[in-house]
C-alpha cells in the first residue's frame, strides 16, 4: 500500500489522494472553473521567474521566521481555508490543524469547516485564522465575528471573490454533490474506494459545523444546509460591509481573493491590515492573473501598508521564494494539504509541511540568502526573457 513516506514533494501526495478518493472527491479538490487555465497559470507563473544565486555567503544558518498578522511564524506560510474537510479524511480540520500547530504556522478556518469554530480553538494550539464571508445572513455573520473573538482567533479573513459561485465542470462530470450520495455516476467510483466509503459511512457526521443550527429549523438534513449556504452569496456586498467588518473585529483583518492594485488601495482604505492576493485556486473567474504575477505592482501601490500574502499554485520552496522576492510578506496553499490529508491524516499533512520547509531552507542555502525576511528582488534573475519585463540589453 502507498504510504506518505515515500511521498516527496506535493504532486506525490496528489497521486496518492487520487488514489484514495472516490474520483468525484478527488475532482472537487484538483478541479477548478471552466477550462482551467486560471488553475494551470497559478502554477505555470512561478516558473517564468528565475532565482540568481550568490555564491560565497555564510549560510551555516537559515531563519525561516517571520512575524505576520501580529503572530511569530516559524515559516511564512499560511493553511489556506478550504470547505468540506471530512469528506476528504474522518480526522476532519483537527488533522489539519495540528499539523499547522506542530510546524508553527498559521491554519485557517473555513465557513464551510466541518468542525466549528470552538472545537478547533480548544483542540488545537497553534496560530488560527477564521475565513468569513459577507454572508445575506447578516445576524449570522455578526454572530461569527463574535465567536472568534470569544475564541480568540488571530485575525479574520473575509473572501471578497465569491460574489456567486464559479462553474466547476468536473464536478458536474463525475457527479459531485454535496454530501457525497450514490448516484448512477458516482456509483463505482465509491465502490473501488472501500477504506473510504467503510470510514465514511463509519463516522458520517457530515455537518457545516459553524452554520447547522442557523437551519436546524428547515428540519431537512444536510442537504437542505447546503441549500442554505448557497443561498447565502450576496453579490450586493461592497467595500463598506467590508470596513464594518474590520471596526467589529478590531484585530488583525485579512481580505482575500484581490488581484487588483486598486483594489488593494481600497482594502487598505476599508481597514484591511493584510490581503490574500488570489483567484480562489482558479475556482472563480477563469482567465483572472496568477496571484505572483500581482505581487509587484500591488506592492508598488500600497507601499508597506499592507502584508501580502500569495495565494494560489504554490507547490515548491522555490515558489514561496520567488513571491517573497517579489514583495510579498508569506504564501498560502490549500490543494497540497487537502491531498496529504487525503493521502495519510495529520501524519500526510506533518511530513507535506515538513519536506516544503526543508525545501525552503535548502533553495534559501543555495541561493546565498539567510534568512526569508532580507529576500528582496536582487535574488531574481532579471536577463533575457525576465518575468518582470526588464530583461537585460
Ligand atoms: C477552497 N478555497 C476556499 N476559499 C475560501 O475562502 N473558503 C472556502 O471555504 C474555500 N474552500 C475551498 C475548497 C477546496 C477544495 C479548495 C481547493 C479551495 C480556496 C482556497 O482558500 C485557496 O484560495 C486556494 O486553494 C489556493 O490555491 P491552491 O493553493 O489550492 O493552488
Amino acid at each position: 500500500m502507498s504510504s506518505v513516506h515515500h511521498c516527496w514533494s506535493s504532486a506525490d501526495f496528489r497521486q496518492i489522494a487520487k488514489r484514495r478518493l472516490p474520483s468525484p472527491l478527488f475532482h472537487y479538490i484538483d478541479g477548478g472553473a471552466d477550462d482551467e487555465w486560471t488553475l494551470r497559470e497559478n502554477t505555470a507563473a512561478f516558473d517564468r521567474y528565475r532565482l540568481l544565486p550568490r555564491q560565497m555567503v555564510d549560510n551555516s544558518s537559515i531563519d525561516l521566521s517571520t512575524r505576520l498578522l501580529g503572530i511569530d511564524l516559524a515559516l511564512p506560510l499560511i493553511l489556506s481555508p478550504t470547505g468540506m474537510t471530512r469528506l476528504f479524511h474522518h480526522d476532519r480540520e483537527l488533522a489539519v490543524a495540528r499539523a499547522a500547530a506542530a510546524a508553527g504556522v498559521a491554519y485557517s478556518l473555513s465557513t464551510m469547516a466541518t468542525t466549528s469554530i470552538e472545537d478547533i480553538a480548544r483542540m488545537t494550539t497553534g496560530p488560527k485564522i477564521f475565513q468569513i464571508y459577507m454572508l445575506r445572513d447578516r445576524g449570522l455573520t455578526a454572530e461569527f465575528i463574535r465567536r472568534a473573538k470569544a475564541a480568540k482567533y488571530d485575525a479574520l479573513c473575509l473572501t471578497v471573490d465569491t460574489p456567486l459561485a464559479g462553474h466547476r465542470e468536473r464536478d458536474l462530470r463525475t457527479g459531485m454533490v454535496m454530501p457525497p450520495r450514490l448516484t448512477p455516476a458516482s456509483l463505482l467510483s465509491f465502490a473501488a474506494h472501500p477504506h473510504w466509503t467503510f470510514n465514511y459511512l463509519r463516522d458520517n457526521r457530515f455537518t457545516l459545523a459553524n452554520v447547522a443550527h442557523r437551519v436546524d429549523a428547515l428540519a431537512g438534513g444536510p442537504m437542505s444546509l447546503i441549500d442554505y449556504v448557497n443561498s447565502q452569496f450576496d453579490r450586493s456586498v461592497t467595500w463598506e460591509d467590508a470596513a464594518w467588518m474590520a471596526r467589529e473585529w478590531g484585530g488583525p483583518f485579512i481580505v482575500k481573493g484581490l488581484l487588483s492594485a486598486e483594489d488593494a488601495k481600497r482594502a487598505v482604505q476599508s481597514g484591511a491590515t493584510a490581503v490574500m492576493i488570489s483567484n480562489h485556486g482558479g475556482r472563480q473567474l477563469d482567465s483572472a492573473p496568477a496571484p505572483v504575477d500581482c505581487v509587484a505592482p500591488i506592492r508598488d501601490a500600497v507601499g508597506r501598508d499592507l502584508e501580502l500574502i500569495v495565494d494560489g499554485g504554490v507547490r515548491r520552496g522555490t515558489h514561496l521564494i520567488k513571491a517573497m522576492a517579489l514583495g510579498a510578506d508569506a504564501v498560502s496553499f490549500g490543494r497540497p494539504y487537502l491531498y496529504a490529508l487525503a493521502s495519510g491524516g495529520q501524519a500526510g499533512v506533518d511530513r507535506l509541511l515538513t519536506l516544503f520547509r526543508d525545501e525552503v531552507a535548502r533553495s534559501l542555502a543555495l541561493l546565498g540568502v539567510t534568512s526569508v525576511r532580507t529576500l528582496d528582488q536582487s535574488s531574481l534573475f532579471l536577463g533575457p526573457k525576465s518575468a518582470l519585463g526588464r530583461g537585460d540589453p
